[in-house]
């Protein structure tokens, strides 16, 4: 029997996912564990809990996925594929050790992929030529990262955030207007409803073309000192009346995109490249999508953007590993996590 399947593992974060995945890239199967409930109540992830939730789900979502493919685990998967950087360490270790356990029991291929290529691989899908090469940009609750991917092996960092991730900044505004987490999707809707051009909040780094680096601490302390005043800590979101919530909203919106859609544009134009491929929670933005096909359509550029479902962390954006199992780029079993991003590919 041909092995034509892989068996995709996503814990790298918050989210515990598995994915069966053909040869075509179709989708056989595919489930999400959102840890949406374990975190809310802190505003935010808190790693312990996350790897103890994947704890708990990892084996449960893998169960479901191959029920749902109807597949053979030990005769007919290829490969096991597993995001084992960057991310938080003790989920990383979840879904690593329960690929490597599989991979033993069932006598097949370990495949380790990058969590960050593999959001910007979610492009693929939908597409038979391939996406490579292209700028790659991830902007995520965790990354907000630019490459310049020339092929599915060849990856430059070109640069990224010097401080927090756009989707962090998006989550932690917010909090300060008083908004359920994860935020991004919240500030969005309220957004539409604002005036952007309200608040003059900064766009750092964004006027300097001599980098492709970002910065979003700022602009996330801007909004507060906008929302408290500096040095006041007392205040409540249940005080702004709906149309400040609203413009405070759109207007951080506003900036934050800016200086996405401004360093994209100034990595399309240093490259050279002429396809931009997007991907990550945020690249789920309505706005942003809007903004990003306006400036790729002016330079003359290919834009492609992950499906918003695929946008958010999933294990089907792990059909990247089909990339390495064609190649017959296996990974050995004693394969540690690789917890930061690496800059230098
Ligand atoms: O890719 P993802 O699930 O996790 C990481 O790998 O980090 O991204 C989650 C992030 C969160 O910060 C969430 O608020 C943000 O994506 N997000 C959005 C939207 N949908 C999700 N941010 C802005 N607008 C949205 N519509
Ligand atoms: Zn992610």
């Amino acid at each position: 029997m041909s092995r034509d399947y892989l068996l995709a593992i996503e814990t790298t974060c918050d989210e515990t996912a598995a994915a069966v995945i053909d040869r075509d890239r179709r989708v056989l199967a595919s489930a999400v564990a959102s840890q949406q409930l374990v975190h809310e109540r802190f505003d935010g992830v808190v790693p312990e809990l996350a790897a103890r939730a994947h704890l708990e789900r990892v084996v449960p979502i893998i169960d479901e996925t191959l029920d749902q493919a109807g597949i053979d685990p030990a005769t007919e998967l290829a490969a096991i594929v597993v995001a084992t950087e960057p991310g938080l360490p003790g989920s990383l270790l979840v879904g690593l050790a329960a690929a490597k356990a599989l991979a033993v029991a069932w006598q097949i291929p370990l495949v380790a992929i990058n969590h960050v290529q593999a959001h910007i691989y979610a492009c693929q899908f939908g597409r038979t030529a391939s996406i490579f090469p292209c700028v790659g940009f991830v902007v995520s609750g965790g990354h907000t990262n630019l490459y310049a991917c020339e092929s599915a092996e060849q990856w430059t960092y070109l640069g990224g955030t010097i401080d927090d991730a756009v989707g962090e900044a998006f989550d932690k505004v917010a909090v300060m207007l008083g908004l359920p987490y994860p935020g991004g999707p919240h500030i969005s809707r309220l957004a539409a409803e604002g005036n952007a051009s309200r608040y003059a909040f900064p766009r750092p780094m964004l006027a300097d073309r001599s980098t492709l680096n970002m910065s979003f601490s700022g602009l996330k302390t801007a909004v507060r000192y906008q929302l408290h005043g500096v040095g006041k800590s007392d205040w409540q979101a249940n005080q702004l009346t709906a149309e400040q919530r609203a413009d405070t909203a759109a207007s951080f919106e506003r900036a934050a995109i800016d200086c996405l859609v401004g360093k994209a544009r100034l990595a399309l134009q240093q490259t050279r490249l002429e396809r931009l491929c997007v991907g990550g929670g945020v690249c789920a933005n309505r706005l942003l999508r809007h903004e990003l096909k306006q400036m790729t359509e002016r330079l003359g550029v290919e834009l492609l953007l992950a499906e918003p479902e695929l946008c958010t962390d999933n294990a089907v954006m792990g059909a990247l590993g089909w990339e390495k199992i064609l190649r017959g780029e296996f990974t050995p079993l004693d394969i540690d996590i690789q917890p930061g991003l690496l800059r230098g590919k």
